[in-house]
């Protein structure tokens, strides 16, 4: 989708970056711009970098950067129309060509409705009506802080508090019914469908309210134990994950799939906040397509009971066809007064607690039993070199596990397969962890003073061909954004004559913002370029430049330039240097044999 140009200058120039970064990264002045701990990646010292005079953040560890747009892309994992509406919800600027068709009006009507309700509910549940359900909640465990997180709220025990309420701001009856919040009653009139319960609103990865979900505060309440948003112009149970807004920001690498809100809300609060839930229903295939742009493993935790079961038998199969990694974490069942009892992820949690559940998640069969299992078979346990040679070789493997719970569980399961004490093999671990710290160091300082092998993006996509050359288009566009007058009218280089056809476009597209407004706006690229090209301009406008002998710098890279466009053109026109060009990569039997990655 296009957005019109001003539109775009508009919602970048209202939504300043200072202002969105701080509402997720916590930032210190330092040196004339802003430093915090960078949101995608986990790090204890501050590199990530916002400019607020140029509107830009970079993160000098990852290095990941952009515009404000490029950082609601990446932090709420949006695509760009998507981050575009965000940002613009956030400043209440209209999107310009949405349509205005009457059902889109309608959807657009429900989806503030929504919104209003959950807030609605919110307040509540603090106020002396919720009471009630926020007593519930304290039961259940529930911190406030967590509440707040998924936005919990409440429904008093009335027929029409929240009708009233929304009347009152404007909304008409249609528009209550078309939410499902109202249900009409026989003698015509309308009620509350949600009465005297815990709500969960239930929200979509862009963070529109698209429905809600409530519980019963007692055994004895009426109706039944949830009930939810029926399908609606806007909330369908099929395409939406309960938790998914939040599971979607989650560091860690996998999602996990519950049965129940309450378990992800449960989840999140013990530090699993990639949790979320298909709220009771079998999973979709409209629900993995949402998943598969986040995450490429899925963690099946369903109830232990034979419903449970036969949950996971089925999204097994529908998970066959996928290119999805599945895990099964099978949770045991509990021991009261000599009988197992069913237990779901929010009673292991409360009764097992957050670190057996981190073990059952990360020492699952597929992972370390199997690799030291592997690792065993390898050595002779039965010769005092065999037991050393596993000893040495297990600690190697346990130093890589950064789960210190984990860690602990296999180096005393090591210690017993070497036929040493557990205090000697944590030792050996130890010394593994310390020489694991000392060679990435010693790395890092090569990369450091080795810049030719740290000058290629880290993004495959765009490795350069021809470092050379490269290098002298880098220095083009810092050239071109320092001081473009160093160009005049007619610059020594084209587009054509770049050897990285992403720097030749960065070339042309900053060229045509200089000639139309008289500045560089790199935030407003976002349009044109990825999260991941855009990171890249960043970094390579951060690396230092002089302007102080301009014009001889930008000759000599131009020279550079050139004579490389140059050679590659002979290479193109004569039939013998292509041969022998492409023979290069060619091992024996035309199999390819360049390396990956390197
Ligand atoms: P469960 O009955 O397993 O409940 O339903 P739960 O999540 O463990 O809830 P608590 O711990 O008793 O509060 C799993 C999910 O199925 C949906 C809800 O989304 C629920 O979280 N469900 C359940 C319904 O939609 N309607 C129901 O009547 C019951
Ligand atoms: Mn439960």
């Amino acid at each position: 989708m296009a957005f019109d140009r001003q539109f775009l200058d508009e919602l970048i120039a209202r939504n300043d970056i200072v202002d969105v970064v701080s509402n997720y990264v916590s930032l210190q002045p330092r040196g004339g711009s802003l430093w915090g701990c960078c949101p995608f990646h986990s790090e204890k010292t501050p590199s990530f970098h916002v400019l607020p005079d140029k509107q830009l953040c970079y993160c000098f560890g990852c290095k990941k950067g952009g515009g404000v747009i490029n950082f609601i892309m990446e932090e709420e994992n949006l695509s760009f129309p998507d981050a575009v509406r965000f940002l613009a919800r956030r400043v209440n600027m209209p999107v310009p060509e949405e349509e205005h068709s009457d059902e889109s009006r309608l959807r657009s009507r429900i989806l503030s409705l929504n919104r209003d309700a959950a807030r609605f509910y919110y307040d509540q549940l603090y106020s002396p009506k919720g009471a009630p359900v926020l007593e519930y909640m304290k039961n259940r465990k529930i911190t406030r802080r967590n509440a707040t997180n998924f936005g919990l709220g409440a429904s008093a025990d009335e027929w029409d508090g929240l009708l009233t309420a929304m009347r009152k701001k404007g909304y008409g009856d249609g528009e209550l019914l078309a939410s499902g919040l109202a249900i009409r009653g026989k003698n015509g009139g309308l009620y509350d469908k949600f009465r005297k319960r815990l709500i969960f609103p239930i929200i979509d990865v862009r963070g529109d309210v698209l429905g809600f979900g409530g519980r019963i505060i007692s055994k004895d309440d009426p109706g039944a134990k949830y009930m939810n948003t029926p399908e609606t112009i806007v909330y369908s149970k099929r395409r939406v994950l309960y938790g998914l807004n939040l599971a979607k920001k989650s560091k860690r690498s996998n999602i996990i799939l519950v049965e129940g809100n309450i378990d992800v809300v449960m989840l999140h609060q013990a530090g699993f906040d990639n949790a979320c839930a298909s709220m009771g229903t079998a999973l979709t295939t409209e629900q993995l397509q949402l998943l598969s742009r986040y995450t490429k493993e899925i963690v099946l935790c369903y109830d232990n009971d034979d419903a449970g079961k036969v949950a996971t038998q089925k999204a097994l199969t529908l998970l066959n066809n996928t290119d999805f990694q599945v895990k099964v974490l099978e949770l045991p069942k509990r021991l009261v007064d000599g009988e197992y009892i069913k237990q779901d992820a929010d009673d292991f949690i409360k009764f097992q607690g957050k670190d057996a559940f981190e073990h059952l998640l990360s020492g699952s069969e597929s992972g370390m039993d199997f690799r030291m299992a592997q690792l065993k078979s390898k050595f002779d346990l039965k010769s005092d070199e065999g037991r050393i040679g596993f000893a040495e070789a297990a600690a190697g493997l346990l130093s890589t596990v950064p789960n210190a719970v984990e860690r602990e569980i296999y180096t005393v399961r090591a210690s017993e397969a070497a036929g040493i004490t557990p205090d000697a093999m944590k030792l050996e671990v130890e010394r593994a962890r310390k020489r694991a710290r000392y060679k990435e160091k010693r790395e890092q300082e090569r990369r450091d003073l080795n810049p030719a092998a740290s000058a290629q993006p880290r993004e495959r996509s765009i490795r350069y061909t021809d470092l050379r050359s490269a290098l002298a288009e880098e220095g083009v566009l810092r050239l071109l954004t320092l001081d473009d007058s160093l160009f005049g009218e007619n610059p020594p280089i084209r587009e054509e004559d770049f050897s990285s056809p992403l720097l030749g476009r960065f070339f042309t597209a900053l060229r045509a913002q200089l000639r139309e407004s008289g500045q560089v706006n790199i935030p407003a690229l976002a349009e044109f370029f990825t999260s991941e090209e855009i990171s890249h301009l960043i970094g390579i406008l951060q690396k230092p430049e002089s302007l102080k002998n301009g014009a001889q710098a930008l000759k000599d890279y131009c020279n550079i330039i050139l004579d490389e466009a140059h050679k590659r053109a002979a290479v193109n026109e004569d039939p013998l240097m292509a041969a022998m060009e492409k023979n290069k990569y060619k091992g024996n039997g035309g199999k390819q044999t360049w390396k990956k990655n390197s």
